[in-house]
């Protein structure tokens, strides 16, 4: 899918009201601070772009699921400190059960130009997730124009991204997502080749319209990870009691008829007698005896998998290579994103674990491009359409 959506800098955006929806749905520890602020800080080009231009800046996000009432825990006001710090100005949170109500119009109504307002979790509204009209419309009303920066909500079709953009014309797209969509876009649509993808992740189900769509792509596709075993067993080899998905052998055999000279699979394994960091543990090539689990992969696989990476020009990488939160485990993912820091190639880490994986060998700052959309990215990958970006006004 390629889209050539509006941007933030095609608008004249000096003196305007600019709502702007974000992907503010980070983690939170239990005293509720954030735990990662790779989505705050994705968003700071596209507000310091408003801020600098003159507009009136009004932010909305959701975060976690509080199912259309206010649940405490899941407010966006320690959100608004963060951004406050990042942009060395206050940011005003709008803090309102209504999120449209009377706090938040106030705060609107008393904006000058540059000033930051965040209004509190879309989702407190039962009406959001459902895109009902009513709140998409309360949204609008409080602004003149709309940007789209939330990449990581773009597979959902809500009030504050799809809605709205149906109302507040031209909608735009931020920086953010213009970036997301060049680098995933470019990786599956116009990749610079070879194009090698890396995938990885326990289960194979997950993953069926990636693996269909990638295999018509790329030049490799590297499979690692617990959905390897699945494959194993579709060639005939036995898995042990690592993790299977038998409903999948048949899906798993037709892949690996269709991209034979495609697909590369791990040569060997690590395996252990049980689901822990310090149980028994051996490499093992070929068949894995009932009685352990495969982990990780193995040397052997590691080092096949960097010689394919090598001659890629082009990465795309989702999912692990192995129990990676287990410190004995993480070894074969822990080389992977090691190859792809060293080599000469745009390198897309596509969200979810593989983010995590990338930032606990602490190489996160060596790769191309690390997509702050977990389920997005994944959908980017399957070739669908975005709902959040697909609404944004045509050029
Ligand atoms: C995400 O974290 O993937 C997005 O913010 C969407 O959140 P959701 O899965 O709760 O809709």
């Amino acid at each position: 899918m390629t889209y050539n959506k509006v941007t933030v800098e095609d608008i004249d955006v000096k003196g305007k009201k600019v709502l702007v929806r974000c992907d503010f749905n980070v983690p939170l520890d239990a005293e509720g601070n954030i735990t990662d602020e790779n989505r705050i800080v994705g968003a700071l080009p596209t507000i310091k772009y408003l801020i600098e231009n003159g507009a009136k800046v009004i932010l909305c996000s959701h975060m976690g699921k509080p199912k259309g009432e206010p649940v405490p825990s899941l407010s966006l006001a320690p959100v608004a400190k963060s951004l406050s710090e990042k942009l060395g100005k206050e940011v005003v949170f709008a803090a309102d059960d209504n999120v449209v109500g009377e706090n938040a119009k106030a705060a609107v109504a008393a904006m000058k130009d540059g000033d930051v307002v965040l209004l509190q979790n879309t989702r407190y509204r039962k009406e959001e997730t459902k895109n009902e009209k009513n709140f998409s419309e309360e949204l609008a009303s409080l602004a003149d124009l709309f940007v789209n920066d939330a990449f990581g909500t773009a597979h959902r079709a809500h009030c504050s991204n799809v809605g709205v953009s149906e109302i507040l014309k031209p909608a735009a797209a931020g920086y953010l997502i213009q970036k997301e969509i060049e680098f995933l876009g470019n990786a599956v649509n116009d990749p610079v080749r070879p194009l090698v993808a890396v995938l990885g992740g326990s289960k194979v189900s997950s993953k069926i319209s990636v693996i269909e769509n990638l295999l018509d792509k790329v030049d490799k596709l590297i499979i690692g990870g617990g959905m390897a075993y699945t494959f194993e067993a579709a060639m005939g080899k036995k898995t042990g009691d690592s993790l299977l998905e038998e409903d999948y052998i048949d899906f798993a055999k037709k892949m690996l008829e269709k991209g034979k000279d495609k697909i590369v699979l791990p040569i060997d394994t690590v395996v252990a007698k049980e689901f822990k960091n310090d149980a028994d543990a051996k490499v093992v090539e070929g068949d894995i005896e009932d009685g352990w689990m495969g982990l990780d992969i193995g040397p052997k696989s590691v080092e096949l998998f960097s010689e394919v990476l090598k001659t890629a020009k082009t990465v795309v990488w989702n999912g692990p290579m192995g129990v990676f939160e287990m410190p004995n485990f993480a070894k074969g993912t822990n080389a992977i994103a090691k190859v792809l820091a060293d080599i000469d190639a745009t390198t897309i880490i596509g969200g979810g674990d593989s983010v995590a994986a990338v930032n606990q060998a602490g190489l996160g700052d060596k790769m191309s491009h690390i997509s702050t959309g977990g389920g997005a990215s994944m959908e980017f990958l399957e070739g669908k359409v975005l709902p959040g970006i697909a609404a944004l006004t045509d050029k």
